[in-house]
């Protein structure tokens, strides 16, 4: 499958969407370009005693509405434009959901799995050390991404005060609840997911619980999504991870399958319960179903595989699932899909939770957690769908708009500096 430079992709919507709201370049060139990109070499030192250096990043794209706010994705494709692009995205997230945040990402070009256990605590560390200059509470606040999790996070906190000298856990979230992570953070995005994906049914007038659903992905978000939804009702189709599919015309057992997931490093293509059918990931986007959510990695649809989806709708998990090019050949087909810049802002909505109540050495209950993470993602999707309604364009660019408005509205009153 071709990989098309996520960066580019960004601009090409931005523009899209700037001339859909008659915005001149002027009032947003500034968001075309990220306000800080570091490269850090990361120097190894393995279990065989043998030293590797690994690239990795940190992004700023904006910081016009508060800290930059992005997660740390380690995985052998990362590179400078992905991190650049999902640097944007996380912007154009916050402004969508009216966090007081700005964008950035992070990332490390190794595959986790290489390496062990102590070589990845020895990396995560080490990369820590390397951006420490420009992260911290009020200047930058990584979070999990693709490949790292709250383990990870907890690393990076622990590396952060051990320099600083004194505890300090709102520099990251998505940490272990021991070391000030927050109630519902786990299950935010996957939560998130489903609160969308009931909106837009309802939205649509229908019933969440006619709908068949493909969920690519059963890491952090594709479970809990699939999870959810399944307990809401939805008929999960199919489902897939790196290893390849599972599916099955009248619904999977879930709790089966993530109890199997949840059981050590267990791969779907070892699954078998006798009467699901083993599928590839191409065969999951063409899955015969109402709603398909990507959850996996970005350029997962595009223009070779556009044509044979068979969803209507389409919830972007994952970021960056759709290119370009398949955005114009679903919708010219009618098929709805809702951005991943609303879709998946649950992670980032309740990664605000958890820093707040860092920054206020308080803890909230669960249910608060998610009440907020209802609230503030019910309130973006009736925003995003007003926005498109109001210029008579898809979802993708309602959501652009709403948070381009945001965005140069903040950047006018602050004025430019000098
Ligand atoms: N975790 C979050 O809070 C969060 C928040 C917002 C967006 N996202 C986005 O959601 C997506 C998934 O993130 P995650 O945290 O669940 O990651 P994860 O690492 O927990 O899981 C990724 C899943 O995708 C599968 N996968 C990897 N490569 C694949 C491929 N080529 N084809 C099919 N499946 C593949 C893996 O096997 C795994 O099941 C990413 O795009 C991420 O940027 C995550």
């Amino acid at each position: 499958m071709t990989r098309e430079n996520q960066y580019e992709n960004f601009l090409k919507f931005l523009d899209k969407a700037a001339e859909v709201m008659h915005m001149p370049q002027d009032e947003y060139i500034i968001l075309k370009y990220p306000e800080r990109e570091l490269k850090v070499s990361l120097p190894l030192k393995k279990d065989d005693g043998s030293v590797q250096v690994y690239d990795g990043y940190r992004v700023q794209h904006s910081t016009l509405r508060g800290p930059g706010k992005g997660g740390i994705r380690i995985h052998q494709h990362v590179d400078i434009d992905d991190v650049k692009a999902l640097a944007a995205m996380m912007t154009f997230k916050c402004a969508i959901v009216n966090l007081p945040f700005g964008g950035a990402k992070g990332g490390i070009c190794v595959n986790p799995s290489t390496l062990s256990i102590t070589e990845l605590e020895r990396l995560t560390r080490r990369y820590t050390s390397a951006i420490l200059p420009i992260i911290g509470p009020e200047k930058d606040v990584p979070a999990p991404d693709v490949g790292s999790n709250s383990q990870i996070m907890d690393w990076v906190m622990d590396t952060y005060s051990m320099t600083k000298g004194y505890p300090i856990q709102s520099v990251v979230t998505g940490k272990d609840i021991d070391v000030g992570g927050s109630l519902g953070r786990k299950e935010a995005t996957g939560r998130g997911i489903t609160i969308i994906t009931q909106q837009m049914m309802k939205a649509l007038d229908k019933d969440i619980r006619q709908m068949r659903i493909a969920i690519q992905g059963m890491g952090n978000v594709g479970s809990i999504s699939a999870t959810l939804l399944h307990e809401k009702g939805a008929k999960i189709v199919a489902v897939s991870d790196v290893s390849g599919g599972l599916y099955n015309k009248n619904g999977l057992d879930i709790p089966v399958i993530i109890g199997f997931i949840d059981s050590g490093k267990r791969l779907l293509k070892d699954y078998d319960d006798g009467v699901s059918a083993h599928i590839t990931n191409a065969e999951l986007i063409r899955t015969d179903c109402d709603i398909l959510i990507p959850a996996a990695m970005e350029n997962q649809i595009t223009a070779e595989n556009a044509d044979d989806i068979k969803a209507s709708v389409i919830v972007e998990a994952a970021n960056g699932p759709t290119s370009k090019e398949a955005d114009e050949m679903l919708n010219s087909r009618g098929v709805l899909i809702v951005p991943d810049i609303l879709a998946n802002a649950g992670g980032v909505v309740v990664s605000y939770c958890e820093w707040v109540q860092n920054i206020q050495s308080i803890i909230w209950e669960e249910d608060d957690v998610n009440h907020m993470l209802e609230r503030i993602m019910t309130r973006a999707f009736n925003e995003v769908y007003e926005s498109a309604v109001n210029y008579n364009c898809r979802m993708r660019y309602g959501a652009i708009i709403l948070a381009l408005k945001r965005l140069t509205n903040t950047f006018k009153k602050r004025g430019m500096y000098p």
